[in-house]
């Protein structure tokens, strides 16, 4: 198990290697969104880590994050796991955008297949 410590909601024991954009959905109870299915394209399901951020990404999340000029300002919870504690801000929600949805399921494991590189500085 790792902790996820969602701000303004909770802490909650999360079952290790399960995908960030999930635990946040499922178990925190949170209406994230992830207008794009969780496949890296709409940037929705952004949050902030307040504590163990990731040096890692998946490539898919530097590439996305980097054409839209959000890279070192979001992550993408899509594109993480919970793997160690950490505490999230999540930023775009159903509620706080009135959307009509959050969008498709994500997949349990990470889409597209992960490719991990290293954050840059
Ligand atoms: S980028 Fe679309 S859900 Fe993560």
């Amino acid at each position: 198990m790792s902790n996820l410590e969602v701000e303004g909601v909770g802490t909650f024991d999360v079952a290790d290697g399960k995908r960030l954009v999930l635990a946040i959905e499922e178990d925190a109870g949170v209406d994230i969104l992830h207008r794009c299915g969780s496949y890296a394209k709409c940037t929705t399901c952004r949050i902030e880590y307040l504590e163990g951020e990731p040096q890692k990404m998946t490539k898919a999340e530097l590439e996305v994050l980097r054409s839209r000029n959000l890279l070192g300002q979001v992550r993408l919870s899509c594109q993480a796991l919970c793997d160690h504690n950490m505490k999230v801000r999540v930023l775009m929600t159903v509620s706080s955008t009135g959307l009509d949805g959050p969008g498709p399921h994500p997949e349990e494991t990470i889409t597209p297949e992960p490719e991990w590189v290293d954050k840059p500085a």
